[in-house]
């Protein structure tokens, strides 16, 4: 529940620079172009200059960024949230997001994948979680962070959304395209090497930035900046009765005391409150906080919306997300790995030992696997052949169960994946340079109008999404971590037999 436990991999990313020929690589990724045509039509209405006469001759003392937007009542409207800890609560986050876009029709921002716990949100039980304005601004300096250092990665270029695109009401904009838009930046210059372009930049970028997460208040029909987070709301979605009722899990008299809390945890209709004909329904941009909810106490931590009987669309779309694939580069690399190179069915072991709750977990971790491997033994044929996935070193697995695994070569054959191997490396490299960009390049740059400086610079860290995908396909069994949320993640996708050609 503390979602600070949550957490994969630290080192999400290798500073790892690419050959020279990989950096024509286009930074805008097949997404990001699919969603800059959309744009390019809304922008060039947003700032025809017919709307920015009418905009600087009557609403001069509005912030610039809506000034443009508030004159366009009937254009496109926007959520945006603030993901935050490991990838799985990332992805947890995203989905839900993407659910709260499609109730609310408004077109998801699709942000970054976010460095390991770059951004961490507190305890929800222990009602000590940092409050959504901050939240949103740590999340837009990593952001803009990850673009300037060249080693942005789009949680649309880890995950196949081809799905939800046939589904009507869900629409996206990448993080990169909306600011350019939004802040009226060119966000390229970010990393261009002409460091007086760079200042006045990082000062408009910082004050976009800081008007978007909320730290200046609501600007009407621009920005609502949502304050509600898990000690006081939990979101719902047309159930009968429960609008602005209590919900079953309130801080304890002692907490209550001892921490002076003061919160009142709320049920409330996600729709009835930033829906049409609320204040935030009127906003150009809807800005949530955090979007992770876990089951607590028999309740939901954040948000409860688990079936949606009346709203079929919804009701749909809570089925397609329930899981989204990874990228198709993805798992046809983590497939292959398992053919060319495991080449028999083999046994998963998922073992996290290192990580925050998991460290003094070793015993019954590795007890789950020495069961299965005994049974397995007993049955034959040998060498069982095992692929390992654990954030424990090889160099440090002497004297653990998976240092004798490693000694006993007549009874296994041990697999393990590393961050420079050649196909994981490739399919990185694949990633972020596709053939697939080339032929939109012509209309990103009509618009930039302008050069571009953030190509990558190092390789998105994919190594655990090909783990993943290797052990979705381990024939013998899987064998993960209890509590671990990669081990959920596997099982999703043995369910969902992603493996299968
Ligand atoms: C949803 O939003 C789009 C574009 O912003 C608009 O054209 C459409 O009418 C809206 N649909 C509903 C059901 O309100
Ligand atoms: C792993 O081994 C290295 C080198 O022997 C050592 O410095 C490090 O502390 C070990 N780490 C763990 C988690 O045991």
């Amino acid at each position: 529940m503390d979602s600070t436990l949550h957490s994969n991999r630290t080192n999400r990313w290798k500073k790892r620079p690419i050959n020279p020929p990989n950096c024509k690589a286009p930074f805008l990724t097949f997404f990001t172009i699919l969603f800059c045509i959309v744009f390019f039509i809304s922008y060039k209405s947003l700032f025809s200059p017919s709307i920015h006469q009418i905009s600087t001759n009557s609403q001069s003392d509005l912030p610039l960024q809506c000034t443009a937007t508030s004159t366009t009542g009937s254009l496109e409207k926007f959520l945006w949230y603030a993901p935050h800890s490991g990838f799985s609560n990332q992805l947890s986050e995203f989905k839900n997001a993407i659910l709260m876009a499609a109730i609310l029709n408004r077109t998801l921002i699709v942000p970054p994948v976010l460095d390991h716990h770059a951004v961490a949100l507190g305890s929800c039980p222990k009602f000590r979680v940092l409050n959504a304005n901050d939240l949103r601004f740590k999340v837009w300096t990593h952001s803009i962070e990850l673009i300037s250092e060249r080693r942005y990665t789009s949680m649309a270029d880890i995950l196949d959304l081809s799905s939800l695109m046939s589904i009507a009401p869900v629409r996206f904009i990448d993080f990169r395209v909306f600011v350019s838009m939004w802040c009226e930046v060119n966000i390229n210059l970010i990393c261009s090497e002409d460091l007086s372009k760079h200042s006045s930049l990082i000062e408009s970028l910082r004050q976009c930035g800081s008007l978007l997460s909320g730290l200046n208040g609501n600007v009407k029909n621009c920005l609502y900046a949502s304050e509600e987070d898990c000690r006081m709301t939990v979101w719902t979605y047309q159930k009968d009765g429960e609008d602005g009722i209590l919900d079953s899990f309130q801080p304890d008299d002692e907490l209550k005391k001892k921490k002076r809390i003061t919160f009142v945890r709320k049920r409330r209709d996600v729709q009835k409150t930033f829906g049409p004909g609320s204040e935030a329904g009127s906003a150009s941009v809807l800005a949530f906080g955090s979007l992770f909810t876990a089951p607590y106490k028999g309740s939901e931590s954040h948000i409860d919306i688990h079936e949606s009987p009346r709203d079929r669309r919804i009701q749909s779309l809570i089925q397609k997300i329930e899981f989204l694939p990874f990228v198709p580069e993805i798992i046809n690399s983590g497939k292959k790995f398992a053919l060319q190179t495991i080449k028999a069915p083999f046994l998963c072991a998922q073992l996290r030992l290192l990580d925050g709750q998991f460290k003094n977990h070793w015993r019954a971790t590795f007890q789950a696997l020495k069961e299965k491997l005994d049974l397995l033994k007993e049955k034959g044929p040998l060498p069982i052949h095992v692929f390992v996935m654990t954030d424990l070193p090889r160099i440090n697995w002497t004297g653990s169960y998976l240092g004798d695994l490693a000694k006993d070569s007549d009874a296994f054959k041990l697999f393990i994946l590393g961050a420079e191997d050649k196909i994981v490396t490739d399919t990185a490299e694949k990633l972020v340079s596709t053939g697939q960009n080339a032929k939109f390049e012509s209309l990103v740059n009509k618009l930039d109008g302008r050069e571009k400086h953030c190509n990558p610079q190092s390789l998105p860290d994919i190594l655990l999404f090909m783990e993943e995908t290797v052990c979705s396909c381990a024939r013998l069994g899987f064998v993960g971590t209890a509590g671990s949320t990669i081990a959920e993640s596997i099982e999703s996708m043995r369910k969902n037999s992603i493996c299968l050609p």
